[in-house]
């Protein structure tokens, strides 16, 4: 028996040597220390010992065993060496490499200036309200003073989706549907994309607008130019001046047409503002009597101010930008170089 043991003592060490992996060493403990292993086997031909020789040889025997559990152990804490080296040298990382750029993306000059224009609003008191898209014919058109068949429909190409559903045509619906919902002092900004069947250099058939309205006891026509003042000089220059022309819209009586001093020159005349000195910015107005009847407000209280102002406009003379096709062509070039 000692024989025995020793052979397979040598046996386990050569075959220990070849282990170099998890099942690798699991087949080596199936043999050796598994229950139909040598080791077991050895256990089960005790049976054929001399009676009084059994407990020394079974001593040899299971002190074999705990010396291959003992090796066994080593040997898979070698392993997890081995296993160990290995992933550190797979997974290693060369710091000195350059780095992968990664592309970072820029606000759309229009979300920039939109932002901008809220922004100087919001300090003037104004909450941001938004309408939909798709509008209907009345908070469009009838509710703000614009019955079927008005001429004024044809200042505005309008997409019609059926006779009374369309795509607006301005944000000025907007007006309508928050004083539906709020009693005076209101004071709103309604931003907003609007739709109108028109495209050359100057339009597209989407465009964006952001309609403002104040309602409250005693408001003027001179509290729209001290807010528009405020606004052209946050937005443009310290230095510009704001004029009021007489205009027409059906919403607004009396109606205003804005023009800005020409930032570029100063007034005495240049490309931008085509040698006049005044560049027009937006539309506005006292709120027609009917207008605030229609939304249950009572005109002999109340009045207001409302004006809407393209953001395209804005931002191309703010850029100096020639072509409005540029703000919608997505092209890189152009739109990387514009930073918040
Ligand atoms: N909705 C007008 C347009 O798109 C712009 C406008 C004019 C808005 C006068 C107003 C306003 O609120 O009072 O041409």
């Amino acid at each position: 028996m000692d024989q025995k043991i020793k052979a397979l003592r040598e046996q386990m060490e050569q075959r220990l040597n070849l282990v170099d992996s998890r099942e690798k060493l699991s087949a080596f403990w199936q043999d050796f220390l598994g229950k139909k292993g040598s080791i077991a086997e050895l256990m089960k031909g005790l049976g054929a010992v001399a009676k009084e020789e059994r407990p020394a040889v079974g001593k040899l025997i299971n002190e074999f065993k705990t010396f291959a559990e003992q090796r066994y152990q080593e040997r898979s804490e070698k392993i997890d060496e081995l296993e160990l080296q290995e992933r550190n040298r797979r997974e290693q990382v060369d710091i000195t490499l350059p780095s992968s750029r990664r592309q970072q993306g820029t606000m759309h000059p229009i979300s920039i200036v939109r932002n901008e224009m809220i922004n100087v609003f919001a300090n003037m008191g104004f909450e941001v309200f938004e309408g939909p898209e798709i509008e209907d014919d009345d908070h469009n058109f009838t509710r703000l003073n614009v019955p079927k068949d008005h001429p004024a429909r044809d200042m505005q190409d309008t997409f019609y989706i059926s006779e009374d559903i369309l795509l607006r045509t301005h944000t000025s619906p907007g007006q309508i549907r928050v004083m539906d919902h709020e009693k005076p002092p209101i004071k709103v900004l309604v931003p907003g994309r609007v739709f109108r069947s028109d495209s050359d250099a100057t339009h597209s058939p989407m465009f964006h607008q952001m309609e403002g309205l104040v309602v409250d006891k005693g408001i003027t026509l001179c509290d729209l130019q001290g807010m528009l003042d405020q606004f052209v000089r946050r937005m443009f220059d310290a230095e510009v001046r704001t004029r009021l022309r007489p205009s027409y819209f059906p919403f607004t009586e009396p109606s205003v047409e804005v023009d800005v001093s020409c930032f570029e020159c100063g007034g005495k005349g240049c490309g931008l503002c085509k040698h006049t000195g005044w560049i027009e910015v937006l539309g506005g107005g006292v709120v027609h009597p009917n207008v605030l009847k229609n939304c249950g407000i009572d005109p002999d209280v109340y009045s207001g101010i409302a004006f809407g102002i393209g953001i395209e406009r804005i931002t191309m003379l703010k850029y100096g930008i020639n072509n409005m096709g540029l703000l919608f062509e997505n092209d890189l070039r152009f739109l990387k170089q514009f930073k918040d």
